[in-house]
């Protein structure tokens, strides 16, 4: 699987991304649009957009850092470029970066983008409020450049600017985004929703839900009677409670041997979305063998 996202993000979606394809394939909504209103690292959204699934997407976060990463990326390419390269990743580079998204109104956009970029890929697992890897006195196994491949990363950066007339962006907070676009987007629309999760966002994001704002995105999303839409989430009972009447599937996370396994999630369904009949979403073997069996043969 080819990572199209430069971010590293906690609780990335890529691991859905085949699932997501068959949803599309299954309900003819090939080249359609294709909606996340919690985007973050936005995997998913670019695999099906690089690779031909969709026709445009639509990315939004409420995160000031998250938004201006992608206005960089899409509208001031060439200096965000040219900052990637020419910045040394070092300990004293992380403090200066630091600074910036610490005092985000004191800077311009593209300073705010590099920042997210920047600390997204030198601290510890892409949180941007985690400490830098290898530690302040780089005494750690892995360096604070081991997830920095500056060409690697320009490349990713210049491929999603080539789709920049069919990528639309936005900072709002998900309740009136959707309602906004459920009043412009054309039928053929997939919306898939990845809020922060009910029990760890607080850890992991830094805007996170408590119960009210889960309700309340609920509240809207099951209004989207005429839409094809899906939520996923950590298998946390307040959830299900919240989504009841809707078709829920829960799931194990990837289970390595040797490990422990690292929980379950549910993911929730509209009543207009036809559903395939798939034990476990991030199974990719599961999927391909259902697409040879079901659909094309
Ligand atoms: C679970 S993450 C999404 C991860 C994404 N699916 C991926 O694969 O990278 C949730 C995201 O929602 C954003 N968020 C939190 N509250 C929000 C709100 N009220 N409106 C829009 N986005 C919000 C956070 O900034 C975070 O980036």
């Amino acid at each position: 699987m080819k990572f199209f996202s430069p971010l590293r993000y906690p609780g990335g979606k890529l691991k859905v991304s085949q699932y997501i394809k068959l949803l599309i394939d299954t309900n003819n909504l090939n080249d359609g649009h294709y909606v996340e209103p919690y985007a973050g690292g936005a995997s998913v959204a670019l695999d099906l957009l690089i690779n031909e699934y969709v026709s445009n997407i639509h990315i939004n976060d409420i995160d000031l850092a998250i938004y201006s990463f992608w206005h960089s990326t899409l509208y001031d390419t060439e200096n965000f470029c040219k900052l990637i390269n020419d910045t040394v990743v070092s300990v004293e580079e992380w403090k200066k970066q630091k600074f910036i998204i610490k005092n985000k109104d004191q800077f311009s956009a593209l300073e705010i983008g590099f920042s997210t970029f920047f600390l997204n890929r030198t601290n510890r697992s892409g949180i941007l409020n985690a400490g830098m890897i290898g530690g302040n006195e780089q005494t750690g196994n892995w360096k604070i450049d081991a997830r920095y491949n500056k060409t690697d990363l320009i490349k990713r950066i210049e491929l999603i600017n080539r789709f920049e007339d069919r990528i639309s962006l936005n900072n709002m907070d998900a309740v009136e985004y959707v309602q906004m676009i459920d009043n412009t987007l054309p039928n053929n629309t997939l919306i898939y929703l990845d809020p922060p999760y009910y029990k760890k966002g607080k850890e992991l994001y830094i805007n996170y839900y408590n119960h009210e704002d889960h309700k309340e995105i609920a509240d809207v999303v099951k209004k989207l009677t005429n839409r094809y839409w899906l939520v996923s989430y950590d298998n946390e009972t307040a959830i299900k409670e919240l989504y009841s009447g809707f078709r829920q599937k829960i799931y194990s996370l990837n289970y390595s041997v040797g490990k422990a396994s690292k929980g379950s999630e549910v993911i929730i369904y509209n009543d207009k979305l036809f559903v395939p009949e798939i034990e476990n979403p991030t199974d990719k073997k599961e999927i391909s063998n259902f697409i040879k069996s079901e659909i094309y043969l």
